[in-house]
C-alpha cells in the first residue's frame, strides 16, 4: 500500500468536536500535530489520543484565539517547532444568543470578534507564512449559515459571511504561489455548540461525518465544500428565495 508523505499539520480551536476528529484522522496516518486551543486539560487529553495514534510529534499552544498578542506568538511557536506548515485547519467558534445580542451591543461584538475577525487574524498572518513557502493547504469552518442573513441567527451570520469573502479573495491571491485554500461550510452538527438544540430528522451530522468531509477535501485541494454535501442544494433554494418573502419567513 502507498504511504502518503508526512505533512505538518495544524489545527486551531483543536477542542472544538468537529476539529478532534480531524486531528484523529491526520494522527492516524502518521502525521505531525500542533494542536491550539483556549482550554489545557481538554487539549491534553485530545494530545495524548493522539500522540498513541502517530509516531510524529504532537505539539500543543494554549491560546485565546481573540487575542491578537496570544495568536502572535502561537505563530512564532509554530514556526520554531514545524518546518513547514503542510495543513493548517481554523475550527475555533461560538454560537452566539441571537436575542440576546440584539440587546446587548457588547455580545454582539465579542461574537463576531470570536466568530470573524479572530478568524481573519489568524489567516493574514498564515497566508504569509504559506505564500512564502509556496505550499500547503488552509482549511476554514465557516457555515451555511453565512450565505443568508436570517433573523433568527444573524449576529453569527455575519461573521460567518466575513470569514467566507475573505477566504474567496485569500483563494485567488495564493493560488499563483501552490497554496489551496478550503472553506468548509456545515449544516447542522450534533456537537456541544448545538447541545442546546432539538436534533431531529435527516439534515443532523456527525462531528465524525464532517471531520472525514473535512480530511477529504483538504487531500483533493477543494475550495468551497457543503458538510454534507446535501446542503449545497438546500442553500440554493434559501438564498433564491426574494427577499419580500424571505422576510415574512420566521427563519
Ligand atoms: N455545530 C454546528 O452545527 C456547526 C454548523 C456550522 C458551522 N459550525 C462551525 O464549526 C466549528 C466547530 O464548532 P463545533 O460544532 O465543533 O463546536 P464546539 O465543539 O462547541 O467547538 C467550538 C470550539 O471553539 C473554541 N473556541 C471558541 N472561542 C474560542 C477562543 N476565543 N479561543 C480559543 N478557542 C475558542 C471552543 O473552545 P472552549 O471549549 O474552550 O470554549 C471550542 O473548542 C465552529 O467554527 C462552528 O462555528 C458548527
Amino acid at each position: 500500500m502507498k504511504t502518503l508523505p508526512t505533512k505538518n499539520v495544524v489545527i486551531i480551536g483543536a477542542t472544538s468536536a468537529i476539529a478532534k476528529q480531524v486531528a484523529k484522522k491526520y494522527a492516524d496516518s502518521n502525521n505531525q500535530l500542533y494542536l491550539v486551543a483556549r482550554n489545557q486539560e481538554q487539549l491534553n487529553i485530545i494530545a495524548q489520543d493522539c500522540q498513541v495514534r502517530t509516531d510524529q510529534g504532537v505539539n500543543t499552544f494554549i491560546a485565546d484565539l481573540t487575542d491578537r498578542t496570544q495568536i502572535n506568538k502561537m505563530f512564532e511557536d509554530i514556526q520554531d517547532k514545524l518546518s513547514s506548515i503542510d495543513v493548517l485547519l481554523v475550527a475555533h467558534g461560538t454560537l452566539p444568543d441571537q436575542k440576546n445580542c440584539e440587546q446587548d451591543v457588547d455580545q454582539t461584538l465579542r461574537a463576531i470578534a470570536e466568530n470573524g475577525l479572530s478568524v481573519i487574524n489568524i489567516l493574514t498572518i498564515a497566508a504569509n507564512i504559506l505564500e512564502k513557502q509556496k505550499s500547503g493547504n488552509i482549511a476554514v469552518i465557516s457555515s451555511v449559515a453565512g450565505m443568508r442573513g436570517r433573523q433568527s441567527n444573524y449576529v453569527y451570520g455575519c461573521a460567518k459571511s466575513m470569514v467566507s469573502t475573505f477566504l474567496q479573495g485569500l483563494r485567488n491571491r495564493l493560488h499563483k504561489s501552490g497554496v489551496y485554500v478550503t472553506d468548509i461550510k456545515p449544516g447542522f452538527v450534533d456537537t456541544p455548540m448545538t447541545a442546546h438544540i432539538e436534533k431531529k430528522g435527516a439534515l443532523w451530522a456527525s462531528s465524525e461525518q464532517v471531520g472525514q468531509i473535512i480530511v477529504e477535501s483538504i487531500q483533493k485541494n477543494k475550495q468551497t465544500v457543503y458538510a454534507p454535501f446535501f446542503w449545497r442544494y438546500i442553500m440554493l433554494i434559501i438564498t433564491s428565495v426574494p427577499e419580500f418573502i424571505f422576510k415574512k419567513l420566521s427563519l
